[in-house]
């Protein structure tokens, strides 16, 4: 959702977003995205729940939020996008490896996320043929293995999902795109609460309930803690440059902090709905929570299947789905493209084209390790599952790490409180001092320990 506000910004002298729910449209449409409704619930599911939820909450707040200011600071200071932010902000200094690393990060995560998307597109396809309207779980499982491993139509729709986003880059449609999220995110948010009714009436819905809001802190191992780091960066769409430059948009009067916390307590009250929605139908149905990430695809047909009009519901669920996903793939996907073409100098054309192919070519290999590839692993991991590892684990949380000992200690203190404060007009002490100490003590302490600890090198 960047490329018309780079257009707009190279010809106007960087214009901006024009109102403050434009920034916050625009930032959500990154955060909100398959995360929330696909890999939140999948995640908590396979991690115990209600405990990890809590911890999950605890590193969006500490490490998150903290993150996601800092990069809004970093991109509004410097009036550049990522890697030119750091750049300007630092000439000379290999700081901008920092913004580079999210560019490569954002490029691999669009791996497998368009994996996923290619099976949400599929879904809608399904859905309208009455294909995955199904009352039986073993049937709804089937259904879903049947799709992902088999091995042409997966790929293609991955392709597909490439294709669109693709075009809609190159078409700089993004004022288009940020109209339609600004008003299909509410209805999102709505047919999710209908959603959670159902699933809520389903016989048996309260162990789901209980499952997901109480703690149960014995299912809490190291590996867990990095677990819920990774998927409060990937989220939040932080650590991938992108919230780096759509800082440089934001206009100087906008509440920095301020905006940050509203784009969280959004995106995380969309994740819970999802939760609420998703984990009553599993135990209702008998599913195990644990079923990893086939379990929205599963239960999801299986809520609306007993309601009225529920394929209808279930058409919109998916449509909705797949725009909340597109909204989230286009800033993922612009952020190598505003690289080659802001500090490489490639052309918009060529550099849509190139990344979109790379995509193509090793994301199918996340797609296909469900049927052809299914016996290459790294680290014991299928190779889906490995571009999830390493970039929720390794890569957005040590990008997130230098942003933070950026913010927090290279930049002057100057240039923090002029943003945050809007050049002193912002009396809001109790935010900043929380923001501040996060960021210089809270956030990096905490990444280098639930990195190490998760993987194993330190015992918590
Ligand atoms: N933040 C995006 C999502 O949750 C990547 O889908």
């Amino acid at each position: 959702m960047v490329q018309a506000e780079n257009d707009k910004a190279q010809l106007s002298g960087r214009e901006g977003f024009g109102t403050t729910l434009g920034v916050i449209a625009a930032t959500l449409g990154s955060a909100v995205g398959l995360g929330n409704i696909w890999k939140f619930p999948y995640i908590a599911g396979e991690n115990g729940g209600a405990a990890f939820i809590l911890i999950y909450l605890a590193c969006v707040c500490f490490i998150g939020l903290p993150v996601m200011i800092s990069e809004f600071i970093i991109g509004r200071r410097a009036n550049a996008t990522s890697v030119g932010a750091f750049k300007k902000l630092t000439p000379g200094t290999p700081w901008f490896l920092t913004g580079l690393s999210g560019v490569i990060c954002a490029f691999f995560i669009m791996f497998y996320y368009t994996s996923v998307a290619g099976w949400v597109f599929a879904y809608i396809f399904k859905a309208l043929n009455g294909n995955i309207v199904t009352g039986d779980p073993k049937i709804a499982e089937q259904i879903f293995s049947g799709f992902i491993t088999s091995v042409w139509p997966p790929l293609i729709w991955q392709w597909i999902v490439l294709f669109v986003t693709g075009a809609i880059i190159l078409a700089g449609v993004k004022n288009g795109i940020e109209r339609i999220t600004k008003t299909l995110l509410p209805i999102l948010f709505i047919l999710l609460i209908i959603c959670v009714v159902r699933a809520l009436t389903l016989p048996g819905a309260a162990e789901g309930i209980v499952f997901l809001f109480r703690p149960d802190f014995s299912k809490i191992t190291e590996v867990t803690i990095l677990a819920a780091m990774g998927l409060a960066f990937f989220k939040l769409s932080v650590g991938l440059g992108v919230m780096t430059t759509y800082g440089s948009y934001i206009g100087k009067s906008e509440n920095l902090i301020g905006t940050g916390i509203k784009v969280v307590l959004a995106d995380t009250l969309v994740s819970v709905l999802a939760g609420m929605a998703i984990f009553p139908a599993v135990f209702a149905f008998g599913f195990s929570p644990a079923m990893g990430p086939s379990l929205l695809f599963i239960t999801i047909p299986m809520v609306f299947n007993s309601m009225p009009f529920g394929q209808l519901f279930l058409i919109v669920f998916f449509v909705l789905a797949s725009i909340a996903a597109m909204g989230a793939m286009i800033s993922l996907y612009n952020s190598p493209v505003a690289y080659l073409t802001e500090e490489r100098g490639w052309s918009r054309i060529t550099a849509t084209i190139f990344t979109g192919l790379l995509m193509a070519t090793v994301g199918g290999t996340a797609t296909l390790s469900n049927s052809l590839l299914a016996d290459v692993k790294i680290f014991n991991m299928n190779l889906f599952n490995f571009y999830g590892y390493l970039t929720d684990n390794l890569m957005m949380p040590i990008t997130g790490l230098f942003i933070a000992i950026f913010a927090g200690w290279k930049l002057t203190r100057r240039a923090v409180f002029d943003e945050v404060t809007n050049s002193g007009s912002l009396n809001n002490r109790s935010t900043i001092s929380f923001y501040l100490s996060a960021i210089r003590y809270v956030s990096p302490i905490a990444i280098v320990i639930i990195i190490l600890n998760g993987l194993g090198f330190i015992k918590i």
